[in-house]
């Protein structure tokens, strides 16, 4: 393709597991980096976005499809491609200037002179002249990222890959090194042809890209791929960036209502559902908040988020959740409380937690399962057994995770009981037991 730096055809990516079903985390993707475009991949955690960059620096390689630098097939790291990453890892008994100095290592063919000039001038262009000579441990986060990014285009690559580069900053630090990044690529300060971004911010995106893709989960895909039609003097106060906004959020809710409707209704999940993990307390408080909500307790999503002051990676888990248990449903980027989730939202603690049981019990296999093997066996089932079958389909330590949540809804709902000293899993309510114990004695 005329102009594109990278591009990748049908990449899938599957990680092996050692003793089950693999575990596929990217699935048949196409993708072209062009010339003179910062783009912006938004999704949610777990989705694969690292993995994917991954590919795209040819750090690691897709379990299928081709990826092509320049039209050329890649078949290793490629040296016109620098990454930025959440934290960096500065060498601390480096100063500054020896840790930039640091990137051009590779670049064997440098004299020291050479070396010395260009990360000095690396320095100047993100802004920390005057700390040349200072220590990691001197450095505030912000600092400390600035100094990642001129190590990073201290080699003066054409590509820069960010992963979730802001993510670590506290808000005002993003926002500052956000302008002066867009600066650094409208001023044409460095050779950087072409930027790609993973972000799951959604702001973020709007503020900075030319073009943004908004990725699906499980496996991770390219659900949209969105043009942004704005030059770089953006205002988030502006209409123009406020409908971009919306419209992001309308994709990204069309790609999980897609995703989790067949014919119009709500799929099934399956035994090894990869549950997001959201604590019960958040749960009920965003079904509580949604039916407080204007009498039709129909909710914008754009406007929740707003409301709540939470972004694209903390709500959409919640939300996931809440359609799983078939408390809520999303339609056109709206959210709306079912009636059992009204129910819910009515009930009083106890009757709550019977409105709770019902559901998990309705839409959670893994839930009726252990619920199932509780009955039918009697006593209780160690932990581990739940654990391996999750971990059929997913890694160990998401495997982990999903069996922490479904621990904690169904403790909750009171539908089985867990002793965390020895994973063992039971119908026993403690309190009857207790009683047990204290009458026999
Ligand atoms: N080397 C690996 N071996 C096995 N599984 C892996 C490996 N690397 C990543 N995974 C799995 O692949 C999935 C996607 O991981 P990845 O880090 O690419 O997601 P992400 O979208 O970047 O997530 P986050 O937003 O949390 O950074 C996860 O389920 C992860 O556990
Ligand atoms: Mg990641």
């Amino acid at each position: 393709m005329s102009g594109s730096i990278i591009s990748i055809h049908n990449v899938s990516k599957v990680f092996p597991k050692r003793s089950s079903q693999d575990v596929s985390v990217l699935a048949n993707i196409d993708l072209s980096l062009r010339e003179n475009e910062i783009v912006c991949l938004l999704g949610t955690s777990g989705s694969g976005k690292s993995t994917l960059l991954r590919i795209m620096a040819g750090l690691i390689k897709p379990s299928s499809g081709h990826v092509f630098w320049h039209g050329q097939p890649v078949h290793g790291p490629i040296p016109g491609v620098s990454m930025v990453f959440q934290t960096f890892a500065l060498l601390p008994w480096l100063t500054v200037l020896e840790n930039v100095e640091l990137g051009l290592e590779a670049m064997g063919h440098l004299s020291v002179s050479e070396r010395r000039e260009k990360a000095l001038a690396a320095i100047d262009v993100v802004g920390m002249g005057g700390f040349e000579s200072a220590y990691p441990k001197e450095l505030s986060g912000g600092m400390s990222q600035r100094v990642g990014f001129a190590r990073a285009i201290v080699v003066e690559p054409d590509v820069l890959l960010m992963d979730e580069a802001f993510s670590a900053l506290d808000v005002l630090t993003a926002e500052s090194l956000r302008n002066d990044l867009i600066d650094l690529w409208v001023s044409q300060k460095t050779k950087l042809k072409s930027i790609l971004m993973v972000t799951h911010n959604i702001q973020e995106a709007a503020y900075m890209a030319d073009r943004i893709l908004i990725f699906g989960s499980n496996p991770g895909r390219i659900m949209a791929d969105l043009k942004v039609d704005m030059s770089y003097d953006r205002d988030q106060e502006q209409p123009k960036f406020i409908q971009l906004v919306d419209s992001i959020y309308h994709h990204i809710t069309q790609a999980s209502e897609s995703f989790s409707r067949i014919g119009g209704r709500l799929k099934p999940v399956d035994l090894h559902f990869r549950l997001p993990q959201v604590d019960v307390s958040t749960l009920i408080g965003l079904v509580e908040t949604l039916h407080s909500e204007a009498a039709s307790q129909v909710v914008e999503i754009s406007e929740l988020a707003e409301e709540l002051h939470l972004d694209l990676d903390e709500l959409f888990p919640i939300i996931e959740s809440l359609q799983v248990l078939r408390f809520a449903q999303l339609k056109s980027g709206r959210v709306e409380l079912t009636f059992a989730g009204k129910l819910f939202a009515d009930a009083t603690l106890l009757d709550q937690k019977r409105v709770f049981a019902r559901q998990l019990l309705d839409y959670l296999p893994i839930v009726r399962h252990i619920h199932k093997q509780l009955n039918e066996k009697g006593k209780s089932i160690h932990q581990s057994e739940i654990l391996s079958i999750l971990r059929q389909k997913l890694s160990d330590n998401v495997a982990l995770e999903v069996l922490k949540t479904v621990i904690e809804w169904s403790r909750y709902a009171e539908i089985f009981a867990f002793d965390v000293n020895t994973g063992h899993i039971s119908l026993d309510n403690p309190e009857e037991s207790d009683q047990s114990a204290s009458e026999t004695t």
